[in-house]
């Protein structure tokens, strides 16, 4: 296993539980369409799995393989698949950056939220590349974390974007990847690259409070928050004041918060 990126968000509950409530319809939407029942999908860096399942679901005599580099969270992924009841759903522990399958080996590598985590998102993307077949696809989406946003305006949320911009950064990742894909998409080598956009938003109560409080939960116990205190960003005191504008901001009926991501849907030639 090469070396690790540092992974800003962490494993830690709060994170994880977030994430599993991603849905293929909502976060692989850009590749609906393009897919087939017969399709072999790899889902890299597949966290919880919740999307990776939805995909097995879209391609019932095709298989997906979900990759991640976290030994606990491939645990994770391997569970809900087993919950889920689909055989044709498999979950490897692997990284981006050296896959372990032979080249021309999927219809389709996409990745979710995840070159926003990593130093070197062009390797990656030519590594996603050389597994995919010849007139298949990678597909990439990652937040605009620039275009993060809520209202009413909260200077507490607003200095929890500022901090997490900084550590990710001093990770050496690019929270802002959104916006990036095509030119990484180009330098990996990927010419034929189309680009969508899609927002998401945050306002039903459920949503709100999800979102709100769980972020309020990541400013304390996350590796965010070690990052945090470790690099120097914040203070435990800080942290908990952002923690707080997070409740306050969740609670609020007329809360609402969106931001952009950005979608590359690359043509292998
Ligand atoms: C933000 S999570 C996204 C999880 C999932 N795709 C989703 O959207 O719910 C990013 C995931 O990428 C994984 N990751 C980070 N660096 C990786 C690498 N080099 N190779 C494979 N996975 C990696 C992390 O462990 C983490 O589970």
């Amino acid at each position: 296993m090469p070396k690790r990126d540092v992974y800003t968000h962490g494993h830690q509950p709060a994170v994880v539980d977030q994430h599993a409530r991603r849905t293929a319809e909502r976060c692989a939407a850009f590749v609906r369409g393009i897919i087939s029942p017969d399709f072999q999908i790899l889902d890299v860096g597949c966290g919880p799995a919740s999307i990776t399942v939805g995909l097995g679901k879209w391609v019932p005599e095709g298989t997906v393989t979900g990759i991640d580099i976290g030994g606990d969270i491939v645990e994770v992924a391997r569970s809900a698949v087993e919950a889920s009841g689909l055989s044709n759903v498999t979950v490897e522990h692997a990284s981006v950056y050296e896959l372990p399958y032979k080249d021309d080996s999927f219809d389709i590598v996409y990745a979710h939220q995840v070159m926003q985590h990593l130093t070197d998102p062009v390797s990656a993307l030519k590594e996603m590349a050389r597994v995919a077949r010849v007139g298949g696809y990678v597909a990439v989406r990652d937040a605009d974390y620039y275009t993060m946003s809520c209202s009413p305006e909260s200077e507490m949320i607003d200095e929890w974007r500022r901090i997490y911009c900084l550590v990710a950064r001093r990770n050496g990742a690019e929270p802002d990847a959104g916006r990036h894909l095509l030119g990484w998409c180009h330098q990996a080598g990927l010419q034929d690259v189309h680009i969508s956009a899609s927002a998401w938003s945050y306002w039903t109560e459920e949503d709100r409070e999800n979102w709100g409080f769980s972020w309020a939960e990541r400013c304390l116990t996350t590796s965010f928050a070690e990052q945090a205190l470790e690099y120097g960003y914040a203070t435990r005191a800080e942290l908990e004041e952002i923690a707080k504008g997070w409740r306050a901001w969740a609670k609020n009926p007329s809360g609402y918060f969106h931001f952009i991501n950005g979608e590359a849907l690359a043509h292998v030639e």
